[in-house]
């Protein structure tokens, strides 16, 4: 049974990036979602939905523009001083899409994982080394590895340098920001396993961000699906694959290739039309209308908000009643 204490509570959170005079672009607008301890949330939607946004405005990277992020029921992270934003960050880590971009080429396996460590002020010398030793074995690569160079690896022991990175200063939450987007898909699989064992292992809690539903199912224990900033669906992963109510979300399904042919033929496919519409002064009503094969006059006038339509799946369109 899932743990159904939460870690994190996401309050109409907003996170606005001041493009030009009185222009402003709604990277996130008005989210609301919670993720429990020990959970995955995945978090899914097109490239420029606002998922890393998201993610690190959780974290305390982004200064919110307006809204709350409760962790653990007792920290709002976007009213953090600057010495408290320091002991946070020791709390939620980051692992990013591009492992390699994200570990200076310059410093030895060794000290990218100490860093933190040091930073932090958690361990020194036989202590610091042994921590190090302990994080670069629970991601499968071995102690040998510390004095190598980034460059010396393949994409996938990358990601794991990048996880033991995350590791060494003993995080509860960890973003995932595409893991695996960039990975072969032969090593994709690896990487999911190695999260989903860590995360048995030490009772991590993970929001994991794909741009692709098919990336996040099987690590998944509930998905959140973003379009244009704000949260459309959020369900059960089984339940959301099973019965998609958001036409998004729907159109997102019918786009991942079914292996049986039998089974592809008798499904209808969704295309959506068009791009993803411009965040920087969206229009009022449904950011979805434009591509939506359902929309109304309503839709185009009023934001449908984020409910809980039947137990634990809330679903923002009209359309769909409880
Ligand atoms: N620092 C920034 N300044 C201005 N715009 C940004 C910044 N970061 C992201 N954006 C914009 O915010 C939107 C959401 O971006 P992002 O959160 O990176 O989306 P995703 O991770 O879903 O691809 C995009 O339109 C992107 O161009
Ligand atoms: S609110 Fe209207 S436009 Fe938006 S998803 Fe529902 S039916 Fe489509
Ligand atoms: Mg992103």
């Amino acid at each position: 049974m899932r743990n159904r204490e939460i870690l994190i509570e996401v309050r109409n959170l907003k996170k606005y990036f001041k493009v030009g005079p009185k222009t402003y672009l709604k990277a996130v607008d008005d989210v609301n979602f919670e993720i429990y301890k020990g959970e995955t949330l995945g978090l899914v939607g097109e490239s420029g939905c606002g998922k890393t946004t998201c993610g690190r405005t959780i974290m305390g990277l982004y200064e919110a523009t307006s809204g709350s992020v409760i962790y653990d029921a007792t920290t709002d992270i976007s009213k953090l001083r600057k010495d408290e934003k320091k002991k946070f960050a020791r709390k939620a880590q980051i692992i990013f899409q591009d492992p390699y971009a994200s570990l200076n080429p310059r410093m030895t396996v060794g000290d990218i994982i100490g860093e933190g460590i040091d930073i932090h002020n958690l361990y020194s010398g036989e202590e610091r080394m042994n921590k190090i030793y302990e994080v670069i074995e629970l991601v499968g690569l071995n102690k040998e590895h510390v004095s190598r160079f980034p460059h010396e690896f393949s994409g996938g022991q990358r990601q794991r340098i990048g996880i033991a990175r995350a590791l060494a200063v003993e995080p509860q939450f960890i973003v995932c920001d595409e893991p695996i987007s960039a990975l072969d898909v032969s090593i994709q699989a690896q990487i999911v396993n190695l999260l989903i064992k860590l995360q048995n292992e030490l009772g991590l809690t993970y929001l994991f961000i794909a741009h692709d539903l098919s990336m996040v199912k099987h690590i998944s224990d509930r998905v959140g699906v973003m379009y244009l900033g704000n949260m459309v669906e959020l369900t059960d992963s089984k339940e959301l694959y099973n019965n998609p109510l958001h036409p998004y979300t729907q159109a997102l399904l019918s786009a991942i290739p079914i292996p049986d042919p039998k089974v592809a033929k008798e499904k209808e496919r969704i295309h959506l039309e068009g791009e993803i519409p411009s965040p920087i002064n969206p229009k009022p009503g449904c950011r979805f209308a434009s591509r939506c094969q359902y929309s109304q006059e309503r839709c185009k006038k009023e934001m449908p908000q984020l409910k809980e339509v039947k137990e634990g799946h809330f679903v923002a369109c009209h359309l769909v009643k409880s």
